[in-house]
């Protein structure tokens, strides 16, 4: 069974799966409400689709939220402060915007009596897994301040269903996925953007560390699938690709191959993590996905291979310039005062 919307919000809409997002309920006749920082918007303004209306604001914001929300039937509330660095390096910001954002998100979402909601947690909730490859019973125990936003955002969710019982929620616990505008911080588009500049991939660690990687495309369809279905309601569910499990060294050889450069590149180990934005006591070294549950509840199936995926962003090559170089720090007043700083200029 599933519940016909016309309208939905997509917080995040404006990133790497809120983008692909977009499209999964575009494709299914569901104008997506794509609400993300104006300066993400504006970054992303040749990537989003037609038919999306694309409102800029912050999570952090309640009552550009409440406009945004009005008139939609679901929430896919993916707005999140993510990355390595930048979440260590600004962890009360990454409290601050994960969960307070969080907490508008669902005090929107009751006010305006929305019915069915997705939360975008993470697998990072399972830290170093006390079991491999990892299923939803396995504990969670994350390292990290990022991971503690995410349970909170989940507890959050499980609150608020109990307090509204007309809010019906589903936990999507990501794992790793990757595709075209992902930020160029993560290591996907890391590998590929030095292999295309023909430099090598820089490997830190010793390159066993091994993972799932899953295509954006097939993460989107997940996702919107969970919004849609009726027994999805108050499950959390892993979504990965439990068939692309690589380690760092097969992951930088495979981008190596199609990016034809065999002859030329060799992936290069950095063992120690000194000077880099990793850090060994927080390094994650095994964690893949179990996604039974996602079979059996969404009928999950992932379409595309590893190698499928990097081709096309190889092909793609398009990154996000955010986050590189200066690692910049954005906010809605940072953009605010920078429109300013713009406006004058022109003056
Ligand atoms: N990509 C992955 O591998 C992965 C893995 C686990 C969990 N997740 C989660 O999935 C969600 C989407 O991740 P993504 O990979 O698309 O990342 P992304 O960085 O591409 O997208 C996140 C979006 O949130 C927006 N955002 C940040 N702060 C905001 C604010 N204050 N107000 C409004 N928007 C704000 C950003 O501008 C960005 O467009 C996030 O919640 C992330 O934590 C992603």
């Amino acid at each position: 069974m599933t519940t016909p919307m016309e309208k939905v919000l997509v917080t995040g809409g404006a990133g790497l799966i809120g983008i692909h997002v977009c499209r999964e309920l575009l494709r299914r006749g569901i104008r997506p409400h794509l609400y993300d920082l104006p300066e993400q918007i504006a970054r992303a303004r040749g990537y989003l689709p037609e038919g999306a209306v694309a409102i800029g604001g912050s999570i952090l914001d309640r009552a550009m939220l409440r406009d945004a929300i009005q008139g939609c039937q679901g929430v896919i509330h993916l707005a999140a402060y993510l990355g390595v660095r930048r979440t260590e390096t600004n962890k009360l910001r990454c409290l601050h915007i994960n969960i307070d954002g969080t907490q508008n998100i669902m005090e929107c979402a009751v006010q305006d009596h929305i019915s069915r909601l997705v939360f975008a947690s993470s697998s990072e909730v399972y830290g170093e897994p006390a079991a491999n490859p990892v299923d939803e019973s396995v504990p969670t125990q994350g390292k990290t301040i990022y991971a503690v936003t995410k349970l909170a955002g989940e507890e959050m969710c499980k609150a608020y269903a109990q307090r509204y019982p007309f809010l019906q929620y589903t936990i999507l616990r990501y794992f790793n996925t990757f595709g075209p505008y992902q930020v160029a911080q993560f290591v996907i588009p890391k590998f590929i953007r030095n292999v295309m500049q023909d430099k090598p991939p820089v490997i830190y660690g010793d390159g066993r560390q091994l993972r799932s990687y899953c295509y954006v495309e097939d993460t989107a369809w997940a996702t919107v699938e969970a919004l849609l279905r009726e027994d999805t309601r108050h499950a959390v569910i892993n979504v990965g690709n439990d068939r692309n499990r690589v380690s760092l060294t097969e992951l930088a050889r495979t981008i190596i191959r199609l990016a034809g450069k065999e002859a030329d590149l060799e992936p290069v180990f950095q063992g120690r993590f000194a000077n880099t934005d990793r850090e060994a006591l927080r390094e994650v070294y095994t964690r893949y996905c179990d996604i039974a549950r996602a079979r059996e509840l969404l009928d999950f199936n992932p379409r595309f291979s590893l190698e499928q995926g990097l081709r096309r962003v190889i092909e793609h090559g398009v990154f996000h310039p955010r986050w590189d170089g200066a690692d910049l720090d954005y906010t809605l007043d940072d953009w605010l005062i920078w429109q300013r700083g713009q406006e004058e200029v022109q003056v």
